[in-house]
């Protein structure tokens, strides 16, 4: 089974769960804006908190373009989306990979990771707009290397593993 992680990550955490999917046979593509948000933290929080609330997506960098993956994305059994929280939701940067992502595209899933470990919004529009699509959702990786544990199982439950 083939099986693709492509994740957005602004502090590092997303890192830390792409090794861990690794390990759990997947491959894995960090996507990047083309113009990230930058400045302070306080800054980071605001503006990308903004772009979040209104569902930005901005554009992908070259080396990001899931149009021209090789092989496609059509070609994997298993595609999970990861994204670090922002505003209770999605990532802009996860926005863009689900605009982008063929929709041929292997079963989708999102893995996700958030400072409280909580994702209210990010959870309803899944339901909504990506039905029945697993979501499992991890408080700060980076910090707490247990919860990364949490993802063989989940992937075990979704028949991803
Ligand atoms: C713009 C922004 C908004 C955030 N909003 C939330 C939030 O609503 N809820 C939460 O629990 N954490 C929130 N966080 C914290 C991140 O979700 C958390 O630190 C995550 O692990 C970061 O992942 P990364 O290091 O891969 O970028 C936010 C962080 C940023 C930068």
């Amino acid at each position: 089974m083939k099986k693709l992680f492509i994740y957005y990550s602004l502090t590092g955490n997303g890192e830390a769960v792409a090794l861990k999917m690794k390990e759990l046979g997947f491959e894995t593509i960090r996507v990047k804006p083309k113009r990230d948000i930058s400045g302070p933290f306080f800054f980071k929080i605001m503006r990308g908190g903004f772009q979040a609330l209104r569902k930005a997506s901005p554009k992908l960098d070259g080396s990001s373009d899931l149009t021209r993956l090789d092989p496609p994305a059509s070609e994997y059994d298993v595609i999970a989306v990861g994204s670090p929280v922002w505003f209770a939701r999605l990532s802009p940067a996860a926005n863009s990979v689900l605009k982008t992502l063929p929709e041929k595209a292997g079963k989708l899933s999102f893995v996700l990771w958030a400072g409280g470990g909580e994702a209210p919004k990010a959870l309803e529009r899944i339901k909504k707009e990506y039905p029945g699509a697993p979501v499992i959702i991890m408080k700060q990786p980076s910090e707490n290397p247990s919860e990364l544990e949490k993802l063989g199982e989940y992937l075990t439950e979704q028949d991803h593993a």
